[in-house]
């Protein structure tokens, strides 16, 4: 029987660097998602894309089982899976200019007032996301918290090593589970990417 694990990292130290030399069999231009849950938008663009290499970050093991046995089950040699804190792996072992994209679909909105320091978009983000983007690389974010957007802008906006771009149609068009949820639930959905320069 196959490992439903297959596709996941397997951590030997939660210190060490990673290489993504030692992730994927191929070099190719990588992009990353994170809190890539249960993983349905990762499993369609690895699909369509096979010219590129895919890497998700997600804390809940559940989740991220099951995107594994997905992507397994899919053939798929590009894609690869982090179970882990998105924060300490951004600041401490994805190595540095590194990713040409980065995916943040839904990121938890923390909506209580006092809660809203626990979000993963704020100052102290820009650092880590100068740190793992390639030069030029880019940042796709989508909510649909409307104040939680505002955050992710003022943030952006705030940096002089951003600047706004556009999201391919494409990239639009895909849905992650999340969105589909809130879509259906008549929610509007916030969408913006940056690119660092
Ligand atoms: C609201 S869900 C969105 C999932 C997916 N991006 C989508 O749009 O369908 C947020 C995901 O981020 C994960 N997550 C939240 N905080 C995280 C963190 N600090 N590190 C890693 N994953 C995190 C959660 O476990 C959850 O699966």
């Amino acid at each position: 029987m196959s490992d439903p694990d297959a596709l996941l990292h397997d951590f030997q130290s939660v210190t060490e660097p990673l290489h993504l030399e030692d992730l994927f069999a191929d070099d190719k231009p990588t992009e990353l998602e994170i809190g890539c849950g249960d993983g349905g938008f990762l499993l369609e663009w690895a699909l369509r894309h096979l010219d590129r290499n895919y890497l998700g970050v997600e804390r809940l093991l559940g989740r991220i089982r099951k995107l594994s046995k997905r992507g397994q089950r899919a053939g798929l040699t590009n894609l690869r899976l982090l179970r882990i804190e998105a924060r300490y792996v951004l600041q401490y072992l994805l190595p540095e200019r590194s990713f040409e994209v980065v995916h943040i679909y839904f990121p938890d909105p923390w909506p209580k007032g006092k809660h809203a320091r626990h979000r993963l978009i704020n100052a102290d983000f820009l650092p880590l996301a100068r740190r793992i983007l390639a030069p030029g690389g880019i940042i796709y974010l989508r909510t649909d918290d409307l104040d939680y957007f505002v955050q992710m802008e003022k943030t952006f906006c705030s940096s002089e090593d951003f600047v706004s771009e556009e999201t391919p149609v494409e990239l639009l068009s895909l849905t992650t589970e999340f969105e589909r949820q809130w879509m259906e639930a008549g929610k509007q959905i916030h969408r913006v990417a940056y690119r660092l320069h």
